[in-house]
């Protein structure tokens, strides 16, 4: 349920997105975390990256921080998210397109390669996550890491009992009253516990020709829940026929 229509239910809540970010602890310092991860050149010089599912710019600002002299191109297909995300101050070096990550082939906007690729809270949300990796390991340079940052509790009991308990307690009832909308943090709820536990994705992620497979936890309540998935394309890769 919700999936066909995810950017469009991103639409509804943009306004009230960075409020409740904002108040869940940790929430910007561990998507740049997820950036450090990536091991990118010095201060980014020379490179260009990619923010894959940008919302309102809080993993854009993320890149930004760790990377600040790369070109970024931050997409979305939610236009309410991307109307956020403009709104607010940039550096001529970050650009903004408005598009599903399903079509970036036929994205004038969005020609590759790029020096790496941060995809924060969409691989999950993607009708085909496959597809969707498959079209990331596409727009890499040979050898450039991709971090997939997001929400994963199947492997774990108690994270699965954690995630609960704050979805319930915190996360669906303050975001139902500062966005009007319940649903899409029920959905939230819904789409984290049927998501793939850490080797399901590591597999998924080789499956769609990446190397160097990593997973790292975060501090804080976000311990065992809140993962950066990091791999790279093969620097190399086997000539076919
Ligand atoms: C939870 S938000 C995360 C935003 C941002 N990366 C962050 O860390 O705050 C997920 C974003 O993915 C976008 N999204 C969902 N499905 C998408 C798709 N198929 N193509 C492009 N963007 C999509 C939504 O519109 C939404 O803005």
């Amino acid at each position: 349920m919700l999936d066909t229509s995810v950017p469009e239910a991103f639409d509804a809540i943009a306004r009230g997105y960075d409020r409740l970010t904002g108040s869940n602890p940790g929430y910007h310092e561990h998507l740049r975390m997820s950036v450090r991860r990536m091991g990118l050149r010095g201060r980014g010089e020379g490179l260009r990256l990619l923010d894959l599912g940008c919302g309102t710019g809080a993993s854009t600002a993320a890149l930004l921080d760790v990377a600040p002299a790369a070109e970024i191109v931050a997409v979305d297909a939610s236009a309410g998210m991307l109307a956020a995300a403009k709104a607010k101050s940039w550096p001529a070096s970050v650009r903004f397109v408005h598009a599903r990550a399903e079509e970036l082939a036929d994205t004038p906007g969005v020609r590759g390669p790029f020096d790496g690729v941060l995809a924060a809270y969409l691989v999950r949300n993607l009708p085909d996550p496959d597809a969707g990796l498959r079209t990331i390991f596409e727009l890499l340079r040979p050898g450039a890491p991709v971090a997939v940052h997001d929400y994963s509790v199947a492997d774990s009991v108690r994270a699965r009992a954690i995630w609960t308990l704050v979805c319930w307690s915190v996360i669906i009832p303050a975001g139902s009253a500062i966005t009007g909308d319940a649903d899409i943090y029920k959905y939230l709820w819904r789409s984290v516990r049927r998501f793939d536990g850490a080797a399901a994705f590591e597999h998924r992620l080789a499956a769609a020709g990446f190397v160097d497979l990593r997973t790292q936890t975060m501090p804080g309540w976000q311990q065992h829940i809140v993962h950066t998935f990091l791999g790279r394309r093969p620097s190399s890769e086997p000539v076919s026929g």
